[in-house]
């Protein structure tokens, strides 16, 4: 089969596109023809090597020389004690652990695996794991955002933030999103209220106050975050710097207290099994999957490329076959 493959960190053109063999399912494995993998910010920092964080696993080389992790396609066999699925089944899983989506086909779990919502094509399947659960989580499991409330969503106009914002309108929040200059409009396009250009303007310095910072892009002090947040507001980290991370894990409990301001980390549950009230409000069109565009497997750097660089508003996907 075709597959995107690397032996080492580094930039896009570390990858290549190869033949190997085709998988075989262990006993309680499903063999998966991949359709669509949708790319998330976790393969470009894995890719890379970067921020640290990424190198779990793998200090030196990549742990998994497939990357991919978000996939939708149609079972091709199952092992012996996996009778969960059958040959034919549409399916769509979050494969973060063991990654290999960038390929024809992918060993998968079965209990990692679940049917294809109906009416969702493999695309919307696709886009919707990881950025999905990061989403339904800290907008409302975590973030528990109530009707008036006003939310940040930083970095808004990336995967996760295209379903972060919709959340917190549909929960009845006044939204501002944040992000590079090419993603303002994006933002308004799906409900937005307010949008901020990070490079022209600072959040943490403009004086508002916010109940809930979704933060996908945490590059900044803990305590700056503390300044932009209400009393009884709640700052949540995803994604940044590891600098920013240990801040938020050894202070970030400490330094709010006094004015029940919250500032920890969202430690995501991944896996297709949590995404149920995010499918139904796909199904009934409420939440939009925006795709805003698609590559063959063959260009997979060059959609990592485009992820990485900032350009994407919303998911990217691959389409493979
Ligand atoms: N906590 C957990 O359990 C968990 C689980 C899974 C994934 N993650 C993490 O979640 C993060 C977000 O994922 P994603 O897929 O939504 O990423 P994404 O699609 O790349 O979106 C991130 C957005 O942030 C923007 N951005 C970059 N620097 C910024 C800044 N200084 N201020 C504001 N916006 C900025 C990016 O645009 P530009 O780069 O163009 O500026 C991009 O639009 C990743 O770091 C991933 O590792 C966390």
């Amino acid at each position: 089969m075709k597959a995107v493959v690397y032996t080492r960190y580094g930039p896009p053109e570390v990858l290549r596109l190869t033949d190997v063999d085709i998988p075989v399912p262990g006993d309680d494995q499903v063999l998966v023809k991949v359709h669509a993998v949708s790319l998330n910010a976790s393969d470009w920092e894995v890719l890379r090597g970067k921020p640290l964080y990424s190198r779990i696993g793998g200090p030196f080389l990549p742990r998994h020389h497939i990357l991919g992790s978000d996939i939708a396609g149609r079972v091709e066999s199952a092992g012996r004690n996996a009778a969960l699925f059958r040959p034919g089944d549409d399916v769509f899983a979050d494969i973060l652990s063991h990654m290999g989506g960038f390929a024809e086909y992918v060993c998968v779990p079965q209990t990692a695996l679940a049917p294809l919502p109906a009416g969702l094509t493999y695309e919307e399947a696709a886009a919707l794991p990881q950025a999905g659960a990061i989403a339904l989580q800290g907008i409302r499991d975590k973030g528990q955002v109530q009707p008036g409330q006003k939310v940040l969503i930083n970095g808004g106009g990336g995967g996760s933030g295209m379903y972060a914002v919709q959340l917190a309108k549909l929960d009845g929040a006044e939204v501002t999103g944040v992000d590079n200059a090419e993603k303002l409009e994006f933002m308004r396009s799906l409900g937005a209220d307010h949008v901020i250009d990070y490079a022209r303007e600072d959040f943490t310095t403009n004086g508002r106050g916010y109940d809930l910072i979704l933060d996908l892009a945490a590059y900044r002090p803990a305590l700056d975050y503390r300044r932009s947040l209400m009393p009884g507001g709640r700052y949540l980290y995803v994604g940044g710097s590891v600098a920013t991370l240990l801040q938020v894990l050894l202070i970030g409990p400490l330094i709010g207290r006094a004015e029940r301001k919250r500032i920890g980390l969202l430690a995501v549950r991944l896996g297709v099994q949590h995404l149920d009230p995010i499918i139904e409000l796909s199904q009934v069109g409420k939440i939009t999957s925006v795709i805003d565009r698609r590559f063959p497997l063959s260009e997979v750097p060059e959609a990592l490329r485009y992820l990485g660089e900032g350009h994407a508003k919303g998911k990217v996907v691959v389409t493979v076959g």
